[in-house]
Parts: structure tokens; sequence; C-alpha cells
């Protein structure tokens, strides 16, 4: 019988889940891939998407870097992690990067974490919750999660690109 734990981040696991954000978003960076080419994928990630998220992850880890970081543990082994920060000038609180290994998906970790998250910004304060993901088939488990979790407010964005060597 498994049971989720969510708790804080220790020095230990920093590795670990930087692993697994290069693992979760393989699916996403493959859709990016195919959908901006190759070039243009290339050329947004000149250090390679897997590595460039994971840095993202270990950023976030450092003290100091503003984030907090939370743990998702199934009978002790790391299966999430999420990351966020809070204004509380603005008393708006933002769900950074945030993935479940894989192998674990779809059964609620992430909901479970978005909960504690919660939990702790109105401990602090914090009225009003953001995040960010895309509109792509690709982020279409993360939209769902986040609408379980009741983010109902939406304001979708676009972005474009031109290739200026294309007439
Ligand atoms: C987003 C993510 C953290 C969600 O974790 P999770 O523990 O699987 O989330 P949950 O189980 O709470 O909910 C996922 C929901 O998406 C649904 N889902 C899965 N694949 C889907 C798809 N292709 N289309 C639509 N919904 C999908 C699941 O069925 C589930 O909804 P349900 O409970 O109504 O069935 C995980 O998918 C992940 O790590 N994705 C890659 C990284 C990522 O996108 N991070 C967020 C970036 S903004």
């Amino acid at each position: 019988m498994s049971e989720i734990v969510i708790r804080d981040l220790r020095p230990a696991d920093v590795e670990e889940i930087a692993r697994m954000a290069a693992a979760a978003w393989a699916p996403i960076h493959a859709h990016y891939r195919q959908v901006l080419g190759d070039e243009l994928f290339a050329a947004l990630h000149p250090a390679g998407a897997p590595e460039e998220k994971a840095a993202q992850v270990r950023d976030a880890c450092q003290p100091g870097s503003g984030m907090q970081v939370l743990i998702a543990e199934d009978n002790g082994r790391i299966v999430g992690f999420v990351t966020f920060r809070a204004d509380r000038a603005s008393r708006v609180g933002e769900i950074g990067n945030n993935a479940v290994h894989p192998d674990c998906q779809g059964r609620g970790v992430a909901g479970r974490m978005y909960q504690e998250v919660f939990r702790r910004l109105k401990e602090m304060g914090i009225r009003f919750v953001r995040v960010k993901t895309g509109a792509d088939p690709a982020h279409a488990p993360a939209r769902r999660a986040y609408e379980k979790a009741g983010f109902t407010i939406q304001v979708p964005t676009v972005e474009y690109y031109r290739d200026l060597e294309v007439p």
C-alpha cells in the first residue's frame, strides 16, 4: 500500500530531482522540437534542453534562490517535486517547475504536492497563486492537474516565431 508523504527538500535530493525533471520533460521537449524544428529548438537550448531543465531545478534548490522546494515520497522513494515562491507584498504566490516521475504519473501525486504548497502559502498570508504552463498538447497533463487543483482563472498566451531567412 503506497503512502505519499510531502516533505521539505534535503540537499541530498537535488541531483535526483534534477534528473527526474529532465526525464519528465522529455515528451514536452520532443513535442517542442517537432513544432519548432531542429534548428530553432537547438538555438533556444544551446546547452541542451534536458541539461537546461536540470540546471533550472538545481538553481531553485540553492539557498537564496527565492524558491522553496517540496519533495513527494512514496514509501521512501522520491516520486515528485514542486518549486514555489511567495510575494508577501502582493499576496501572490507562484508555482514554478514541478514534476512527477514518469512511472508515477496519473495517481494524484501532483495534486498532493499542490495542496501542500497552498497550505504553506496560506500560512504565509498569500491569497492568490499563479502557475504558467503551455497550451500545447504536451502540457495537457499539467493543465489537467492544475485545473483539478482549482486553478480556474486563466489567461491563454501564444508564443510566435518567425524565420527571417524565409522570405
Ligand atoms: C504535470 C505533472 C506534474 C502531473 O503529475 P501527476 O501526478 O501525474 O498529476 P495528477 O495525477 O494529479 O493529474 C494528472 C491528470 O492529467 C491527466 N492526463 C494525463 N495525460 C493526459 C493527457 N495526455 N491529456 C489530458 N489529460 C491527461 C490524468 O489522467 C490526470 O487527470 P485525472 O485524475 O482527471 O485522470 C506530470 O504530468 C509531469 O511531471 N509532467 C511533466 C512535467 C510538467 O509538465 N510539469 C509542469 C510544467 S508547467
